[in-house]
C-alpha cells in the first residue's frame, strides 16, 4: 500500500522460525490497529534456526499476502529500532505469552526505547490457545513425529514434515 506521513505503521519482528498460529494471530489483530502492518524477519534472529530468513519469509507471505492485504512481510538486519524508523514506524508490536517472556520482552522494550524514545512498544496478550505454543515446541514435535497440523498454518506444516522428512537429502534439509 502506498506509504504516507498520516499512515500508521508498525513492525512485528521476530524470527518466524517457522510462523506459528500464535504468531498469525497477533498479525491479524495487529493488522487491525495500523495502516500498514511489517512482518519483519530478522535475518540473525533464533538460534540454530531451521529455515533460512528466505525461506521463513516465503513461508509468511504464503500466508499472509492474500488474507491481509495492509500487511508486508520482509526481513531485517541489524538493530531492530533502526529498520523501523527507516520504515516510518511508530511501533514495534510483540506478543506476550506468559509470565516468562516477560522479563525478556521487558528488557528489549526498555533497550529499545533507550535507543529510539519516539517508537512504543505495544504488547498483545497471545489468545489462550496459544499460550504454550512457540516455534521451539512446535518443531520439537515435528521431529518427534507429532502432529503439528492444528499449532501451525497447512503450508508450515507440509514444509516441517519435508524438512525434517528422513528420505530428504541432508543438503535440502539445511538449505
Ligand atoms: O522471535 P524472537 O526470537 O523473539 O525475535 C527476536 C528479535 C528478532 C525480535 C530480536 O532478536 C531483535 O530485535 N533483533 C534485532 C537486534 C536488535 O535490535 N537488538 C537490540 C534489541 S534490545
Amino acid at each position: 500500500m502506498p506509504t504516507s506521513s498520516s499512515n500508521r505503521i508498525a513492525v512485528y519482528p521476530g524470527s518466524f522460525d517457522p510462523a506459528t498460529n500464535g504468531h498469525l494471530d497477533v498479525i491479524g489483530r495487529a493488522s487491525g490497529l495500523f495502516d500498514e502492518l511489517i512482518v519483519a524477519v530478522g535475518r540473525n534472529g533464533g538460534k540454530n534456526p531451521l529455515f533460512s530468513p528466505d525461506e521463513r519469509v516465503a513461508l509468511l507471505r504464503e500466508v499472509c499476502d492474500d488474507r491481509w492485504p495492509n500487511v508486508r512481510v520482509t526481513i531485517f538486519d541489524g538493530l531492530l529500532v533502526e529498520f523501523a524508523k527507516a520504515e516510518g514506524a511508530r511501533a514495534l508490536i510483540k506478543g506476550l505469552r506468559a509470565v516468562s517472556d516477560f522479563e525478556y520482552e521487558f528488557q528489549m522494550a526498555l533497550a529499545n526505547r533507550h535507543l529510539a524514545p519516539d517508537l512504543e512498544t505495544l504488547f498483545l496478550m497471545t489468545s489462550a490457545e496459544h499460550l504454550y505454543l512457540s516455534s521451539s515446541i512446535v518443531k520439537e514435535i515435528a521431529r518427534l513425529g507429532g502432529d503439528v497440523s492444528a499449532l501451525v498454518p497447512n503450508t508450515v506444516a507440509h514444509r516441517l514434515l519435508e524438512k525434517l522428512d528422513p528420505a530428504t537429502p541432508q543438503i535440502l534439509r539445511a538449505e
